[in-house]
């Protein structure tokens, strides 16, 4: 247990697996009162009950159970310091622009990207009334680099992301806001192992091009989050915070 959140409230999506289960671990063991937001609530109620926090379903692409999210932070644990707007998914369905139609295109659309608008839009109010607060968007490197294996939507929804991510950065900054976009390389969870299942000579082909020739873990995800959230990283906003394993500093990888 360590106090580099001590005080603060966090709300996470996506907060049941993956990235953000062991953000929401994370935050908790730094002394943060965490607010679970995900669908899944058999989950949901145990990890929160687990880190003494709280759990809310929410379908991140529905305005009103967004505002419910954050208000309930507010109630319960008295404001909003930490907005870590993470939930996002990855179907196969999702491929080149040549196999994506329009309803597979849609929804990743609304699941990843108008999520983060509808977290940010929700969270703002708070943290702006406080002075000070920490939104990280989950982005990704994909929204940096270009990937011959496609996926079209997921890809410009995470440009959207990391867009949207240094605008508010910068248009808030003097209200004592900070708004980073985490750009996570690919990292060893359920949305990943669920896409390479399908396909493992594509799999291969991702690694190949990660210079440390690995899979990230979510927990070297949730450290880099906790940096974010914290006050360590006070003099950084509007950034694009790529924990990638050094894939988008790569030419040619080692053997
Ligand atoms: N895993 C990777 O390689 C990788 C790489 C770059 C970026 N990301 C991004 O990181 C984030 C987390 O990914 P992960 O790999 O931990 O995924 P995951 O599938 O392990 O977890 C995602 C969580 O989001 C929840 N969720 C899905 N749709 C939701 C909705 N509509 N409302 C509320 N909750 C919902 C799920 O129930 C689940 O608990 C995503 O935004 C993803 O795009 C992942």
């Amino acid at each position: 247990m360590g106090d580099r959140l001590a005080g603060k409230v966090a709300v996470v999506t996506g907060g049941c697996s993956g990235i953000g289960l062991a953000t929401v671990r994370r935050f908790a063991e730094e002394g943060a009162k965490v607010v679970i937001g995900d669908l899944d609530d058999a989950n949901g109620e145990r990890i929160a009950d687990e880190i003494g926090g709280a759990y809310v379903h929410c379908d991140v692409t529905d305005k009103d159970q967004v505002d419910a999210m954050f208000a309930t932070a507010k109630e319960k644990f008295g404001s909003v310091d930490i907005a870590f707007n993470n939930a996002g998914i990855s179907p196969p369905e999702d491929d080149s622009i040549l196999n994506t139609d329009l309803d597979a295109w849609r929804k990743v659309q609304e699941v990843n990207l108008t999520s983060v608008y509808l977290c940010c839009k929700a969270a703002l109010p708070y943290m702006i009334e406080q002075g000070k607060g920490s939104i990280i968007n989950t982005a990704s490197f994909v929204a940096v680099m270009g990937a011959a294996t496609s996926q079209i939507s997921y890809s410009a929804s995470k440009g959207g992301v990391l867009s949207m991510s240094r605008e508010l950065g910068v248009e808030f900054a003097r209200q004592g806001v900070r708004v980073n976009a985490l750009c996570p390389g690919p990292v060893n969870t359920p949305l990943l192992r669920e896409l390479f299942a399908k396909d493992e000579e594509r799999a291969a082909r991702r690694l190949i091009h990660v210079p440390m020739g690995r899979f990230g873990e979510p927990e070297e995800m949730a450290n880099a989050v906790l940096f974010l959230a914290s006050d360590e990283s006070s003099f950084i906003t509007a950034n694009t915070f790529l924990v990638d394993g050094g894939i988008s500093g790569a030419y040619v990888t080692p053997l």
